[in-house]
């Protein structure tokens, strides 16, 4: 792909409201192909930092760097186009579930949008339903498992073939099995794309190249999970918490 995913925030700040900041002075960098794992308390700024990164909102001060080229000058689209998200409510829309995984790529034929349920371990469940892959869904997925909706937001997301990946990990409780497949097919849909996970499983924040800690809209601490336990900080503490 053109992008290649290297990320740097360089003293970003933002503030939802006229006043006061919600984030300041974030520095940060992410080479491309890493996973950062973002973690921190309730309104630290975790959903924030992946608002600004996909410009829902620009930063008030500071760059946001992808490759080099400050986001603030490329078309919010074109953006976009480098990105895929896979979030806890991932969202379907009324239609087949064709249509719902090829929303990732609009020209992707019936063979790459199975190919790519395949990889994300959503074709075995998508063939048991009564249509397949011709199955009407409606918008809140009614008839489909969380964690199925989950495997096909995956889907839809290999199918994208994105440099960049945003994800917002699912904290409902999930079967065990499904969360294995979705597990797996998050590591074949990681690997290789710069990935920035809202992290909320140990194992995802102990496998990171990189953890931020936020904290009051603030980076805390940042390094490998064997970095900040040595550090004996606030990772440390929540870590032995
Ligand atoms: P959790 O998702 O609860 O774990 O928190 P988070 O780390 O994702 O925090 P988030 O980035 O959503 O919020 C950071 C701060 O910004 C908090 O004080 C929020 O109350 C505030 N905030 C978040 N979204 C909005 C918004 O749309 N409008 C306003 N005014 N404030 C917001
Ligand atoms: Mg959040």
């Amino acid at each position: 792909p053109s992008v290649k995913g290297k990320v740097e925030f360089q003293e970003v700040s933002f503030s939802y409201e006229k006043e006061g900041t919600t984030v300041a002075g974030l520095n940060f960098s992410v080479k491309e192909g890493e996973t950062v794992a973002l973690v921190g308390p309730t309104g630290a700024g975790k959903t924030t930092v992946v608002n600004l990164l996909s410009r829902f909102y620009d930063a008030d001060k500071g760059q946001i760097l992808i490759d080099g080229h400050d986001i603030q000058k490329v078309k919010r689209s074109s953006l976009r186009s480098h990105m895929a998200f896979v979030l806890q409510d991932s969202f379907l829309f009324e239609g087949t579930i064709f249509e719902n995984i090829r929303y990732g790529r609009l020209d992707a034929t019936d063979e790459e949008v199975i190919k790519a349920a395949k990889l994300a371990n959503a074709d075995s469940f998508i063939k048991k339903l009564s249509k397949g892959y011709s199955t009407v869904l409606s918008q809140e997925g009614r008839g489909i498992s969380q964690g199925q909706k989950q495997l096909l937001s995956i889907a839809r997301a290999i199918l994208a073939d994105p440099s960049l990946l945003i994800l917002d990990e699912a904290t409902s409780s999930i079967d065990t099995i499904t969360e294995m497949k979705i597990q797996e097919a998050l590591q074949r849909l990681m690997k290789g794309r710069t990935s920035f996970v809202i992290a909320h499983r140990l194992n995802t924040i102990q496998k990171a190249d990189q953890i931020l800690v936020l904290h009051d809209g603030g980076i805390l601490e940042k390094g490998t999970h064997e970095e900040l336990l040595v550090n004996k900080g606030f990772y440390h503490s929540l870590y032995h918490s």
